[in-house]
Formats: C-alpha cells, structure tokens, sequence
C-alpha cells in the first residue's frame, strides 16, 4: 500500500517532469533572489510555478500548461487577469501626467468611495500595502492611548513583519505583543484584566492561519472589552473587506475603531489604507500642532487611485460582492460533499469567497494538500500550496463543477493511499 510520502515523492517527480520551464525559470531566479524568491508565500517545493500570462481566470505557466487560477492572487485578484475597465482607467491616468508632486483629483474620490463604505471610518488614510496600513494603525492606536501593549492572534496574519502563525516570527516589527488564542473569550477577558492595552488587531476571518472565521459573540466581546478599557479596537478587512459592501463589520454590525484594507481595493496596483473614528485619525491633521506624521511616496499615486475608484465602480459593487459571497458558501458546502462521499481525509473552512481544504491526518497534513494540489495542478486547476482557494468575479459555475470534478476524481485515484492513514 502507498504512503502519502510516498505518493507525494511521485507526484513531485512528475511536477518535475512536466515542467521544466518553470524549473529553468526558478533556477535563473536563484541566482539574484535568495531560493528564487521575492515573496515567501508562493515557495513552495520543488520549485513554484512561473506563469507568463493571464486572462479573465485562466493562466498560462511557462512551460505552456493553462490553469483555472482559484488562488486569485491571495485574494487580490478579484477582477481575475484582465479588465479593460481597469486598463483604461490606469491608461486615462497615465495620459493626464504621473506624479504630480502634490494632492490630486483622484485621491479625494477614492477616498469618498471607501469611507462611504465602512461603518467605522470616518477618516482614511491611504499606504502601499496593507502591511504598512496596519503598521500605521498600531502606531496611531498606541500614540493617541499612550499604551504599548497590542493584542493580536495565534495563526494571526497581518503582513510580512505582523505575522503570527506559531506565535511570532523572528522578522516580526518589534512592538509589545501579546498573542492570544484565537476565538477565545476568556483569554482576552483574562488578558484585559491583567494588562494595560493599546489595541487588539484582529482578522474577522483567520485568512494565511487557515480560514478559520472568527465567532459573532468573540467579535463582540472584543468590542466590548475594547471599549470598556479604552483601547482601540482594530479590524483587518484586508481579505475580508469582499464578504460583503461593508465589510465583515458590516455583516455582523460589530463596528471597530479603526479598519484596515488593502489588496483589491487598489483595483490590481499596490494598496493600502487604514482608517477609523474621526477623534482616532485626527491626531494626524497636519493643520494641528503636534499632528503624528505619515508619510509616503507613493500614498497618493495616480495610476493606484485611478484604479482603485474604476475597481469599486465597476466591480466592487453590492451585489457582485454578494453573488460571490453566495458562490464561495455554496462552494465550499459542494466541496464537502465531495470530500464526505468518497471518505476522502479533507474538509475545507472558510466565509463566502475566500476558502481553505485542510488535510485530517494527526500526523500534520500539509503532505495531503500538497498531494492534493499536484493531483489538481495535474488536472488543470490551480490552488495554494496551502490549500487556499479565493475566487475571482470570472470563476462562473461552469468552471467550479469542472473543479469540483477533479477534486472528485483526484481523491478516488487515491484511495488506497488514504487507505495507509488509517493503518498508520
Ligand atoms: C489579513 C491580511 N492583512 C494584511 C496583509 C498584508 O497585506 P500586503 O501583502 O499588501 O502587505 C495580508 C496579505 O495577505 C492579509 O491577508
């Protein structure tokens, strides 16, 4: 009987095999870019995918294959691999002059349309990405309480150097964390009891930790203890902010005091933003005496303005965001099915659009999902190494039966390797 390990050697092997363009393209890379890489989150072994191109949501790698992308750029990449609305909207920008060394038309706009958005924000702010959105939004938290200590999560994610899977990271900013379980109301009630806190910075959706959403009554009792204390409660929207027009604060009416965002709402440029309650985002009101400073090159950029307004126009609407909610719950609940009929040691977690398939092996299942994402890769289908899969608006129906297929057939080919779990 094949083990896992042993089914998975075989199918990196035919990886392997199948694409050498790809491995040329890694190894050129290796030698400017420590392991080929700018990027730590699209390692994965023997050496990733180079894609050449893209178009609505299907992509080509180098070696000529073409996948339906279900990793939707980590969830960036809403609109799939091409929009003409956005290419013109970035065009008509560039034709009006790039870098304009001063305030421009567009920033305003782009700010209206978020701010009218979101419950909790009264004033933004914009960044280059939602690392530096939600670094800004700790520093705020922390100078307009005068506190240093900043609640985050276990499996947490909030940028490169705010990461939290496994407790911390040796490149983690060097602030006062204090990481606390996930969707845990005692310890956060215990840990307000016992500390004085600047601000709680929480995900409501566990998104790089696994898709685990965070509970109604968890996200209430954060606002509720925020409140009580006078610490400044944080929601990270920046994979969230798609469940719905609002946001996740706007589908569970738990309104924080800041939000952070990012990805998408750049309209596929680089983005940030973070914004709250006016008392909160007015320490920076340069017209004030003693106002915290931000600043950035790049804030304010033409073509991201111009991008971001044409993406909520166009695409971010309503009921798009909505009928994707919808398309990424029903999902998920097909998916389920598949994996329960054919016993197959799978299940995936998630809210609307954006989903993880986790492996249920004790013995640590990143060998499952890998095997699973060779098995789908194989089939045409282009999921995380990791299991994520976030939808773009272009991934119809026809495209999520054709996946839910492979995932059916993928799973009965290996049924006699799921076989060697149980007698493990
Ligand atoms: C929840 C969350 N917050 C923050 C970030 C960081 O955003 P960026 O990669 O734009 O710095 C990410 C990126 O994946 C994210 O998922």
């Amino acid at each position: 009987m094949m083990s896992v390990a042993e089914a998975l050697a075989e199918a990196e092997r035919d990886f392997v095999a199948r694409n050498p363009q790809s491995e040329a393209s890694h190894q050129r890379a290796a030698q400017v870019m420590p392991g080929g890489n700018t990027r730590t989150s699209l390692w994965s072994a023997p050496f990733p995918l180079t894609i050449a191109s893209g178009e609505g949501c299907r992509i080509t790698d180098v070696d000529g294959h073409i996948y339906v992308d279900l990793v939707g750029e980590f969830t960036a990449g809403i609109f799939g691999h091409s929009s003409p609305v956005l290419a013109a909207a970035v065009a008509k920008a560039h034709a009006n002059g790039i870098n304009l060394s001063s305030h421009n038309t567009l920033e305003v706009r782009l700010a209206e349309l978020i701010a009218a958005r979101f419950p909790s924000i009264d004033l933004l702010r914009f960044t280059n990405s939602g690392t530096e959105a939600n670094l800004m939004a700790l520093m705020v938290a922390k100078a307009a309480t005068g506190r240093s200590k900043i609640v985050v999560f276990d499996g947490g994610y909030h940028g490169g150097v705010l990461t939290f899977a496994g407790g911390g990271s040796p490149v983690n900013a060097p602030l006062d964390f204090l990481v606390l379980p996930y969707n845990d109301i005692e310890a956060a009630e215990a840990a307000f009891a016992e500390n004085d806190i600047a601000a709680v910075l929480v995900e409501p959706m566990l998104g790089a930790g696994g898709c685990h959403p965070a509970r109604q009554d968890v996200l209430e009792a954060l606002r509720r203890l925020t409140r009580e204390h006078g610490a400044v409660l944080i929601f990270d929207e920046v994979q969230t902010a798609r469940m719905a027009h609002g946001g996740v604060q706007a589908r569970t009416g738990v309104t924080p005091d800041m939000t952070t965002l990012g990805k998408f709402f750049g309209g596929g440029l680089a983005f940030g933003c973070f914004g709250g309650r006016r008392a909160i985002m007015e320490t920076m009101d340069p017209r004030r005496s003693g106002a915290l400073g931000h600043a950035g090159t790049f804030n304010n950029n033409t073509l991201t303005m111009a991008a971001g307004i044409a993406a909520i126009e166009t695409y971010l609407t309503a009921d798009n965001l909505d009928a994707l909610f919808a398309r990424g719950e029903d999902l998920r609940a097909r998916l389920n099915g598949v994996f329960t009929d054919a016993h197959a040691p799978y299940h995936a977690t998630g809210m609307g659009s954006i989903l993880t398939i986790h492996g249920d092996d004790p013995a640590g299942d990143i060998a499952l999902r890998r095997l699973l994402q060779f098995d789908l890769g194989r089939a045409g289908y282009h999921i995380a190494a990791r299991g994520l899969i976030a939808l773009s608006l272009p991934v119809s129906e026809a495209e999520i039966a054709g996946f839910l297929q492979a995932v059916g057939d993928a799973v009965a080919a290996r049924r006699a390797v799921y076989g060697s779990l149980a007698a493990a």
